[in-house]
């Protein structure tokens, strides 16, 4: 696996290759993550990942100083999942003077939801992500659906610049017992892991209802986020929405179940998609 860490030295390795195929993350990677790298192989003629903790996207109060970096770990499951390249840039190699110029996505879009509960979030991500197309210049890029506002944040930023990046959306990779994989679980101690597969248990009785036939949005939703707090969540929002735009649905609409909540001091987020 070769590892670029500057953009020059990126730009010249892939310079002999025409469809990369790219998963940008921040490290501290699990078995989704690398789902996505497995994903990626068979659709590009090299596998470039990155790895960036990227200041951006954290507001001052979270958890940009304390984000797990396994970096040796990390190399290690990369070059056993089969990828080519990465970019694994420092801060004065990504942004070697302030980042003033920003994307701010659809606010429609990126400002409900996670972009209510932490503001800026999405002009982060959209920042990072269009300078990391810059740099690697893919052909096609991977997401997890757990984190389904930030895909279709995403697709929607790529459809409006007209970037000729194909976007795939991978399932959530689950533990056993149903919770998201996610590099914030490993903030979570013994009992809270326990609790912690709740989060989609509180979903899967989400879609229950729908499946059941009760159209009742707001008492479904009500109900699931009444459940959770009664176990010591904290949630920020459990919520039933329209697919296409995450906008509040109507009756005929296909859904997608989203949440976010905390866990003790951890905050996790989940969603599933319905097939109603
Ligand atoms: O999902 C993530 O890990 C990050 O938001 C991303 C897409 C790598 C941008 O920093």
């Amino acid at each position: 696996m070769y590892i670029a860490r500057t953009i020059p030295e990126l730009r010249d390795h892939l310079g002999q290759y025409q469809r990369p195929a790219f998963v940008p993350t921040m490290g501290n990677l699990h078995d989704g993550h690398l789902d996505l790298v497995r994903q990626a192989k068979p659709r590009g003629d090299v596998t470039v990942a990155s790895i960036f903790v990227n200041r951006l996207q954290f507001l001052p109060h979270e958890d940009f100083d304390s984000y797990p970096r396994t970096w040796d770990s990390d190399c290690e499951k990369l070059r056993t999942a089969g990828c080519d390249v990465l970019f694994a840039p420092d801060e004065r190699a990504l942004y070697p003077e302030p980042q003033t110029c920003k994307v701010h996505p659809d606010g429609a879009l990126a400002d409900i939801l996670e972009g209510q509960f932490r503001s800026g979030f999405f002009v982060g991500v959209c920042t990072v992500v269009m300078k990391l197309f810059a740099c690697v210049q893919p052909s096609v890029a991977l997401f997890g659906k757990k984190d389904y506002q930030q895909l279709m944040v995403i697709r929607h930023m790529v459809r409006q610049f007209a970037l000729p990046i194909e976007i795939v959306g991978s399932e959530t990779r689950r533990a056993d017992d149903g919770l998201a994989l996610s590099s914030r679980n490993g903030y979570l101690n013994d009992a809270e892991r326990a609790e912690a597969a709740q989060l989609s248990r509180a979903l899967h009785v989400t879609a229950e209802a729908i499946y059941a036939g009760e159209r009742d949005f707001a008492a479904i939703e009500a109900r699931a986020m009444e459940t959770l707090s009664a176990r010591g969540w904290q949630p920020d929002y459990l919520v039933l929405r329209r697919r296409a735009d995450l906008q509040v649905p109507s009756a005929s609409d296909l859904l997608v179940a989203l949440v976010a909540a905390r866990l003790g001091s951890t905050r996790l987020i989940d969603s599933l998609e319905i097939e109603n």
